[in-house]
């Protein structure tokens, strides 16, 4: 595991664009994509140096890292969605190439399997981007997910659904979710994770510091062959 300290939230997305970057113009590549707070500095970077630096994703295929279970893709709060918005619909990645697990699918367990199936096709990601919950989740693997695990229904944990009943102001926040698993985010040529602010400091720490343990299921990526890990003050300062 590569840490790599940065002095503000700004370097830290520019630092994961680099590393994105790079691989992106060597042609085509698979792209994980994580959504929520933490990676949006690395989206607009790489917005940025598309507008700016002739950057494309012509050649990029993406996949969500998860979704919610029974919210359709257009549903403004799916992390399709989110994702359209917060960088795809911004560059010029091919809106045919990009993936999600169908949070309204009928079946959800063959939802998952699918999806899974469907990242092996794609010939797997090369870089995986990731965010930590402030419970040491990535991806929605809270807690005691499996090391092993692969694309699967899960339900969230009550502190996951409260850090994230701000986007849902009907209150009417998912209970279950559909995520790649820890072993399918193992399977990631690089994984790339991000973080900021002190709120996450305790669980970088366990990530980094403590026992790879499914209690802080973001310990996996001490397991991985290639994960960079990039990180502000805040959340650096309990290292
Ligand atoms: C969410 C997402 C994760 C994300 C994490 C932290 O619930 N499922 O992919 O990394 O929680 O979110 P944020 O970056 O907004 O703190």
């Amino acid at each position: 595991m590569q840490i790599v300290l940065c002095e503000s939230a700004d370097h830290v997305g520019a630092r994961a664009a680099d590393i994105i970057e790079a691989r992106v113009r060597q042609g085509p590549a698979v792209l994980g994509l994580a959504t929520g707070g933490s990676p949006r500095s690395t989206y607009q970077e790489l917005i940025r140096r598309h507008r700016e630096e002739q950057l494309s994703f012509s050649q990029v295929t993406g996949f969500t890292l998860d979704e919610y279970a029974g919210l359709p893709p257009e549903h403004g709060q799916s992390y399709y969605s989110t994702i359209r918005r917060e960088f795809v619909d911004q560059v010029d990645l091919p809106l045919e190439r990009l993936f999600t697990p169908q949070g309204d699918a009928s079946d959800l367990v063959a939802e998952a399997d699918r999806y899974e199936a469907a990242i092996a096709a794609g010939g797997g990601v090369d870089i995986q981007i990731l965010g930590i919950g402030a419970n040491g989740h990535i991806g929605f693997n809270e807690p005691t997910s499996s090391l092993a695990s692969r694309t699967r229904v899960k339900t969230l944990a009550g502190a996951t659904r409260a850090d994230n009943a701000r986007f849902f102001p009907d209150g009417d926040v998912p209970r279950l979710c559909l995520t790649q698993g820890l072993g399918t985010i193992r399977d990631a040529k690089l994984a790339v994770l991000v973080a900021m602010d002190e709120n996450k400091a305790a669980a970088v720490q366990a990530m980094v510091e403590g026992p790879v343990s499914a209690h802080c299921p973001a310990s996996v990526l001490q397991l991985h062959r290639r994960a960079v890990v990039i990180l502000d003050p805040g959340a650096a300062s309990r290292l």
